[in-house]
């Protein structure tokens, strides 16, 4: 386990290194795609390095964390939307190699794993991390073992993130979300997280105990795993 920690600003440049590490070494890499605010600053410096031609996405396959249950991919809040938006639309990748789980075909999603396997396996999983610990939409309670699945979103995700819509009435209650073993299959993992509000929650899953009340904390048993946190989010750890 790797803990980096800088600016908000030099992180973003610092991931980014990561990727194009990785592309140049393995073109063709499985890349796992995270949503939230967290990740912005890493997806513009990606697009800027793919338009200054120093990365390139065009063998690239990527598979999404998740996506909220009942929202298709032309609703503004999807997250297919949220990744056509911010990453592929500005890239040289091939939007059929990207894969965000179905929020409206949910029956068979546990497929969702097969397609990652016969794909090849993630090679690098991207992670934010919700003040309740969640890894994906891995609320606190998830089994370690679980595979891609429907999750009930707790309260506070839901109230955190209201922000994108015009009232909490309109979030929706459920969501597909890989499941943690899903997560911990992935061949190296980045988790990044941005502010105070996260201080307490990094603090618990990198220095307490691991269990199912705090998803992110199995991660402390995953064999590549770094952190990439602001000063604010590492201000609580010892
Ligand atoms: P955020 O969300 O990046 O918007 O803080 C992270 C998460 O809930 O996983």
């Amino acid at each position: 386990m790797k803990i980096f920690i800088a600016p908000e600003a030099e992180l973003a440049s610092m991931v980014a290194d990561r990727y194009e590490a990785l592309l140049k070494a393995k073109p063709d890499a499985i890349l796992g795609g995270a949503t939230g605010s967290t990740p912005l600053g890493l997806y513009a410096e990606l697009v800027r390095r793919n338009k200054a031609g120093k990365i390139s996405f065009k063998d690239v396959k990527t598979f999404n964390l998740d996506e909220y249950v009942g929202l298709d991919g032309s609703h503004d809040q999807s997250y297919r939307y949220f990744m056509n938006k911010n990453l592929f639309e500005q890239i040289d990748i091939d939007i059929a190699n990207t894969h965000v789980p179905s929020g409206i075909v949910t029956e068979n999603c546990a497929d969702y794993d097969k397609e990652i396997e016969a794909a090849g396996g993630i090679d690098l999983q991207l992670l934010g991390i919700g003040v309740d610990g969640h890894i994906g939409f891995n609320e606190p309670g998830t089994p370690l073992d679980s595979l891609t699945h429907v999750v009930e979103l707790e309260e506070s995700t839901r109230v955190a993130n209201s922000r994108f819509f015009k009232s909490i009435d309109e979030v929706p209650t459920h969501a597909v979300t890989m499941g943690i073993k899903t997560v911990m299959n992935a061949r190296a993992i980045i988790l990044m997280a941005i502010g105070k509000s996260k201080a307490e929650i990094i603090a618990k899953t990198l220095q307490g105990p691991i269990c199912t009340e705090v998803p992110a904390s199995i991660l402390q048993l995953h064999p590549f795993v770094e952190f990439y946190l602001d000063p604010e989010a590492a201000a609580l750890l010892k």
